[in-house]
């Protein structure tokens, strides 16, 4: 196997958070240099103190590569993992064993499990409480007046929605979200404390124990409404996973945690990453928000979907290569790993025409943002479509002016491009 590195990106390095930690642009830049190599590039993994580091990964970041790659599960597997680069020790992966990070036959069995209540049909149902939603929300950032729009809005729809779906009550809403940011954002040292400058055993074992304590918790919380629903059920997605038949059993215990962990984090992080860029967009491409206000229900979805490739909120997937196999002139070999960036295959200029243009209006819009064609699928893009639709829907129609006043604060990640603060102000209605 060869091991190249980009020309005249020598210090380019994937693998560190100083690449991910600078402005999009730049990073829009390397990656069209990564797309315009012949063969695909070789990263070593980072090597941080507890973490079993692998021998590194090839970074597949065309539009055509992603794709293939996520249709041929057989070839690219997510077991172990699919969201994470090195392999978790046992002590954290137990954690997040869910369908995610499992091939099929298993995998489609799982998903099948709650899959149903994904369907437009299904959403459709429950539209009118995430428009009520929506509404409160909105009310109250009127009431509260201009601040920060992740907290006062992007964080709140999504998470209320499917801690809803989960029935989760009210009071653990917080608990959910403390939670799943210190799992997402677990390279940033205001979830972690432990400034990337400063790894060593001991900062190290400090911020591995929290996101062991988090997803415990997260654990705990299923087990608790579990018990509850099996005594009581109801028709909520957490009755459907303690009731469910798999192959003639019941979901374990840590197999129910590890499902509604997943969940959660992907069900709320996400969707808010979407919604807070969303924000950012219109305010910094005024033109376009003047289009979808022409025509907002004529535009919407265009929208939608130009908003998750522009900003594609989860940056790549992994998957592990189970036999050798040449995919468009290079061959993978048995063992070999490679991340799927979907930030980078939603530019490819081979695909999408002025690829860093923002522009509601593009069709076809093939992105990847909710993952390449295949069975891993995001299985709640119809509804994170619907609740961003639905937000910029009250936000734009009450307060038309609604606009980031300032810089974003950036999630540091390499796996979530999220924003941890953005602020916003409008003009009241009167
Ligand atoms: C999988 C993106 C919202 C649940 C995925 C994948 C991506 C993704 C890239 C991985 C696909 C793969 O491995 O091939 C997004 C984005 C969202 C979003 C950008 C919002 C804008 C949601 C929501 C839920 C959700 C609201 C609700 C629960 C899931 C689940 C999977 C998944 C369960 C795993 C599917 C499987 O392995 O079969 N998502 N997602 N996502 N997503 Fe989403």
């Amino acid at each position: 196997m060869t091991t190249e590195s980009p020309p005249g990106l020598e210090d380019l390095d994937l693998s560190e958070l100083d690449f991910w930690a600078r402005p999009l642009d730049e990073r829009m830049a390397a990656f069209a240099a990564l797309r315009a190599r012949e063969h695909p590039v070789f990263f070593p993994e980072l090597s941080v103190p507890l973490v079993p580091a692998g021998k590194g990964y090839w970074a597949l970041v065309r539009h055509a590569d992603v794709s293939e790659a996520s249709r041929h599960p057989d070839v690219f597997s997510s077991e172990p993992s699919a969201t994470t680069i090195p392999d978790l020790p046992a002590y954290m992966g137990r954690y997040f064993g869910s369908l995610i990070n499992m091939d099929d036959p298993r995998h489609a069995k799982i998903r099948r499990v709650v899959s149903r209540a994904f369907t437009p049909k299904m959403l459709a149902k429950t539209e009118d409480d995430v428009r009520r939603r929506a509404v409160r929300i909105v009310d109250e950032l009127i009431e509260s007046g201009p601040g920060d729009f992740v907290a006062k809005v992007a964080v709140r729809l999504p998470v209320e929605v499917i801690c809803d779906m989960l029935g989760i009550p009210e009071r653990d809403y917080a608990r959910v979200i403390a939670r799943t940011n210190v799992i997402l954002g677990n390279s940033d040292e205001e979830y972690t404390g432990v400034s990337p400058d400063r790894i060593d055993r001991f900062t190290m074992a400090r911020a591995l124990f929290r996101i062991v304590r988090a997803a415990r918790d997260l654990h705990r919380l299923a087990a608790r409404l579990g018990r509850e629903r099996v005594k009581n059920p109801t028709d909520d997605l957490t009755s459907a996973l303690v009731n469910a038949n798999v192959d003639g059993e019941r979901l374990t215990t840590r197999e129910l945690g590890s499902f509604f962990l997943l969940l959660v984090v992907a069900g709320n992080e996400t969707t808010r990453t979407a919604l807070s860029h969303a924000l950012k967009l219109f305010t910094d491409f005024p033109e376009q928000r003047r289009l979808l206000l022409e025509d907002f229900h004529g535009r919407i979805g265009g929208a939608v979907e130009e908003i998750v490739r522009y900003a594609t909120p989860v940056i790549f997937m992994r998957r592990n290569v189970t036999r050798d196999h040449e995919m468009n002139g290079h061959t993978y070999h048995a063992g070999d790993k490679v991340l799927l960036f979907y930030n980078a295959a939603n530019r490819d200029e081979a695909v999408f025409t002025d690829p860093d243009t923002f522009d509601i209006t593009r069709t076809p819009n093939p992105h990847v943002g909710f993952g390449g064609p295949g069975p891993h699928f995001c299985l709640g893009a119809n509804l994170a479509r619907r609740e961003i639709s639905i937000m910029l829907e009250e936000l734009f129609t009450r307060l038309p002016d609604i606009h980031a006043s300032g810089e974003p604060d950036r999630l540091l990640s390499g796996f979530i491009n999220g924003y941890k603060r953005l602020p916003c102000a409008f003009t009241p209605p009167a």
